[in-house]
């Protein structure tokens, strides 16, 4: 059994391309609905959280965490590494590293959430990755919280993204890396916003591939289980309108947890 951890809904996409890499494994999701979002949340908070979640997905059964979060990422990966030195923790970062090596015009942009943005992490990634290029690291308040209502629409929020994406653009960004899992879900808003100027990058399928490469189940039932800290009905109704209704034929409705 893989476990998968999210704030919310943004690691559904990270689920979605582990799914797809690994069509029989087992995994479970779990949403931290009842603190999304992550962004705005003090450090130490943060890595309370992802510790207290990866204890009980490993309770559950789970011999693989995936932390589909860069902002739990950013601000716990190291120590849910060291509580549980027997299993294997896959990480999601900023595609960065891509992006810094796509670049023609030598300019890229990261989005990410506050808290991403303060991190050391992300400093450190830029200063290895793409040191030779200009780096833009753009915070995007509200946005997660914006998917988790699954409202993508609205004039607001499409001027709010034009305003946030558009100095990007005309600052000659030509890769823009989606720092966030909730981000991916963007996509529809953004691509046609930036096509012509700029290439999105995500890095799902990516960290997909590290999963298998760490060893992944492979030999599974392909079931899914969902979990959830607030809100569980929310996340199976979520999956079909995220474009994952396929996903949704393998998991019963969530189960509410309150670890
Ligand atoms: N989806 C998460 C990330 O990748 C967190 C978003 C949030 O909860 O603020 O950063």
């Amino acid at each position: 059994m893989i476990g998968v951890f999210d704030s919310g809904l943004g690691g559904l996409s990270v689920l979605a391309a582990i799914a797809r890499a690994l069509p029989s494994a087992d995994l479970t999701y779990f949403a931290d609905t009842a603190h999304v979002p992550y962004g705005d949340k003090h450090d130490d908070f943060i890595r309370g959280r992802v510790l207290t979640i990866g204890r009980h997905l490993v309770a559950q059964g789970c011999r693989m965490l995936v932390v589909a979060c860069n902002t739990a990422t950013a601000h716990a990966v190291t120590e849910l590494r060291h509580a549980h030195p027997g299993i294997p923790v896959v990480g999601v970062e900023p595609g960065v590293k891509p992006a810094a090596q796509g670049t023609q015009s030598g300019r890229i942009a990261v989005l990410v959430t506050e808290a991403t943005a303060r991190s050391e992490r992300l400093r450190q990634l830029i200063r290895t990755h793409a040191g030779h290029v200009a780096v833009r690291v753009q915070p995007c308040p509200g946005w997660a919280t914006r998917v988790e209502t699954l409202n993508l629409d609205g004039a607001e929020f499409a001027a709010e993204i034009r305003a946030k994406v558009l100095p990007l653009l005309d600052a000659g960004v030509d890769r823009i890396v989606l720092g966030c899992t909730h981000y991916a879900f963007l996509k529809p808003v953004l691509e046609p916003l930036v096509r012509g100027h700029a290439e999105l990058v995500d890095v799902a399928d990516a960290v997909a591939r590290q999963v298998v490469r760490l060893g992944g189940e492979r030999e599974g039932h392909a079931q899914l289980r969902l979990l959830a800290t607030a809100r569980p009905e929310r996340l199976h109704a979520a999956l079909a309108p995220l474009g994952l209704g396929w996903l949704a034929e393998r998991a019963a409705n969530a189960t509410l947890v309150t670890p």
